[in-house]
């Protein structure tokens, strides 16, 4: 089935056109939601051998796309992939998420990580896929390309796995604010190779997730996350790049003076308050509670409509976050076909 409407949709929609309906994609969407996804899973050892096997990527990057007709497909893999080309091995743990066996405590560990170019060639796996999933896709709708942003490697990288209270990561900020910038340099270099490099490879479109952005105090937002999110946006002028930075509603100003065409909004943020504070440049993203798919089919459809008239345009619909694995995929239907068969009043 070829849909190039629908590709048209998703570029238009992102470059601040007007559309007929919003386009919808879910952040998480190639995952497991889909039994497709939790059967192909089974092939592999772990998480890791899936990421670094191409033509699986390119299988689960497009699974979605037939079986839930979003208007984009997102490259699957991992924030994690860039600690791991510097040289900080991950572990995937079963049910609990992420875990470094080493982390970066002091300049000696800094200065010892590959970055740039060298690191980002390490990537290989992640270029062949979107190489795959480009031509498997004909062309049926946008491709997107993502990174981490810095903020939330670092915290990754020093904390060594997921957080309460990302305390030794903030720690740094305080402590040792030269070494947190040396590492942030480091790791911006490198996503820098790495997304001109998904660029190269097909990528459409750009998304960087700060996930922890929301941890950080608002100065500490401005001095240690803007200026790496600036670098990476003005080094990327061929493609649309969207920033979602959870909790960072205390940000939208300094976003908004990014390069990026497209802010993401979680479910905390309101999109009047984020109108308010971006005026009209950027197109939003967002950002229906994740926990509503678990509703029934009238209330998925209700909030999906109330959400929409509330964007009032200039809209890319979404989920405020990833969508939880255990979400009944009748609900996440519900949600895309209420978008589908949307249309905009004139
Ligand atoms: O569909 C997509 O969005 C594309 C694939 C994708 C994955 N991770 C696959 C994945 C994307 C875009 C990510 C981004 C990611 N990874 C983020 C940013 C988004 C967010 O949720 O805030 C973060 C923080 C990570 C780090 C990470 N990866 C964690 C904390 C975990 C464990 C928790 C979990 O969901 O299991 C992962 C593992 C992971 N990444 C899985 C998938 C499909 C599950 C592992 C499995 O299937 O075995």
């Amino acid at each position: 089935m070829s849909d190039s409407s629908a590709t048209h949709l998703f570029l238009r929609a992102a470059n601040g056109e007007k559309t007929d309906r919003p386009p919808v994609w879910l952040m998480r969407q190639a995952g497991r939601i889909l039994p497709q996804y939790r059967a192909l899973r089974q092939k592999f050892p772990d998480f890791k051998a899936f990421v670094k096997t191409p033509e699986a990527a390119a299988e689960a990057t497009i699974q979605p796309v037939d079986e839930l007709h979003v208007d984009a497909a997102i490259i699957f893999s991992d924030i994690l992939v860039i600690p791991e080309a510097m040289g900080l091995d991950y572990e995937m743990i079963e049910a609990k998420g992420p875990r470094f066996p080493k982390t970066i405590e002091n300049h000696q560990d800094i200065a010892q990580l590959r970055s740039g170019a060298e690191a980002a060639a390490s990537l290989e796996y992640v270029y062949q896929a979107l190489r795959i999933t480009k031509k498997e896709l004909h062309g049926r709708v946008p491709l997107i390309g993502f990174a981490g942003a810095p903020w939330t490697i670092l915290a990754y990288m020093v904390e060594g796995g997921g957080s309460k209270t990302f305390s030794k990561a903030r720690k740094m900020l305080y402590a040792e604010p030269s070494q947190a910038h040396a590492l942030l340099q480091k790791i911006t270099d490198t996503t820098i190779a790495y997304l001109k490099q998904q660029v190269a490879a097909g990528a459409d479109l750009i998304q960087l997730f700060d996930s922890w952005a929301g941890e950080l105090a608002p100065a500490h937002y401005q001095t240690f996350a803007i200026p790496y999110l600036k670098q990476i946006c003005d080094a990327l002028p061929e493609v649309p790049k969207t920033i979602f930075a959870k909790g960072a509603w205390f940000a939208l100003e300094e976003l908004g003076q990014t390069s990026c065409q497209i802010i993401g909004l979680d479910w905390s943020t309101s999109p009047q308050f984020a109108r308010q504070k971006l005026g009209d440049q950027k197109v939003l993203q967002g950002n229906l509670d994740p926990c509503t798919l678990y509703g029934n089919a009238d209330t998925i459809r209700q909030e999906t409509i109330k959400m929409v008239q509330a964007f009032q345009g200039r809209h890319i619909v979404n989920l405020g976050h990833g969508v939880y694995p255990d979400t009944p995929l009748d609900g996440v239907r519900v949600f895309v076909e209420t978008i589908r068969g949307m249309r905009y009043e004139v």
